[in-house]
């Protein structure tokens, strides 16, 4: 290990390999003007007496006010305030235009909205080198139900919650394969359930799928979609269709007859598929908007990885026609 003359952006970028939260300290000056900054410096030191500590850049514009200053509160950020976060962050802006504050000891402001927040008095003051390290004694916390945010290796990070897989499979958990199909199925199990009592099968439910994005297949058309996903449609399972009355073709005996619905198929498709949209926002319901982007986003790049493959049919260009469920003629 060489400490002589190391590069100061490798010494950076070797720090930020230790992840921590994100925080914005606040003072008010002795000029009665309000000062904050973000940072991530911020640890624990004392359970009792209860003390924290920060450090603090001499080179920051706020330094006197919190050199100067008896008391400062640090706000623990939540993982939406990213933009407070890089607000702070910035020299010669006003931080706290349009902020709504309330007032701790001695006056300093008090942000919203933040995870965890820790009122001090500024006890101790040490050199660091360029910085200088503020030692307080917690006055007051308050800790709110919000997740943190977090920084690592220069950028925002997001805690992702570990889950707790009930009922481990024989597959093994780890297996990505296993994982999709088994949330795949978990999340179709009660719009099968649906489809049974509406005396459907898994077939069927993949045809109205099919024709959902628009009718007007032919039977050889919808075979090739079905092979993708290593089924077979046959000319007597469409004529069950038929007969029941939920489906119509142009001609009767002949491979390129193009399918439609009947009103009543229709109306059938489109209340399952509204069935569908609601378990499918089941599913969702243990994930918050942004994790639930990111679920896609990563899946997303699964299937871009593993993509190479999708035939020309399957595209949406191919499959969705003007003629879909959601645009009905007339
Ligand atoms: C995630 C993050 C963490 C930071 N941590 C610190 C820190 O611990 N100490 C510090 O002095 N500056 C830290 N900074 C930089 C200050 O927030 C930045 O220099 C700010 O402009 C200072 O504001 P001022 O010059 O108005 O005082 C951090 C910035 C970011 C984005």
């Amino acid at each position: 290990m060489n400490n002589s003359n190391f590069d100061p952006r490798q010494f950076r970028q070797a720090l930020g390999a230790f992840t921590t939260g994100v925080t914005i300290v606040t003072t008010r000056g002795r000029d009665g003007q309000d000062y904050g900054m973000t940072a991530n410096s911020f640890n624990s030191v004392s359970i009792d007496p209860p003390m924290v500590l920060w450090s603090l850049n001499k080179d920051s514009s706020s330094a006197q006010a919190f050199t100067g200053s008896e008391h400062f509160a640090v706000h623990i950020l939540a993982n939406d305030q990213e933009d407070l976060s890089n607000r702070f962050a910035k020299r010669g802006v006003d931080k706290f235009a349009g902020l709504s504050t309330t007032r701790g000891a001695d006056g300093i402001p008090l942000l919203e909205g933040c995870s965890a927040r820790f009122e001090c008095r500024t006890t101790y003051q040490y050199e660091g080198g360029d910085h200088i390290i503020l030692v307080g004694e917690v006055l007051a916390f308050d800790r709110f139900d919000s997740s943190p945010l977090v920084f690592h290796g220069g950028g925002y990070r997001r805690l992702l919650e570990p889950v707790v897989v009930q009922d481990h499979s024989v597959y093994g958990d780890n297996w990505l394969g296993f994982l999709l199909g088994r949330a795949y199925y978990q999340m179709q199990m009660p719009i099968r359930q649906q489809l049974k009592a509406m005396g459907m099968s898994d077939l069927d439910f993949e045809l109205l799928g099919m024709l959902s994005f628009g009718e007007g297949k032919t039977l050889t058309e919808l075979r090739r979609l079905f092979e993708f996903v290593g089924k077979d449609l046959t000319r007597q399972h469409l004529d069950v269709w038929v007969q029941k009355g939920l489906l119509t073709l142009e001609t009767t005996n002949d491979e390129a007859a193009r399918i439609y619905f009947t009103e009543s198929g229709r109306q059938l498709t489109i209340e399952w598929l509204a069935f569908a949209k609601a378990a499918e926002m089941t599913a969702m319901e243990s994930l918050d908007y942004e994790e639930a982007q990111q679920l896609k986003l990563l899946i997303g790049r699964v299937i871009q990885q593993t993509g190479e493959t999708l035939p020309q049919h399957w595209r949406k260009e191919n499959i969705w026609q003007d003629n879909n469920l959601w645009q009905q003629p007339g």
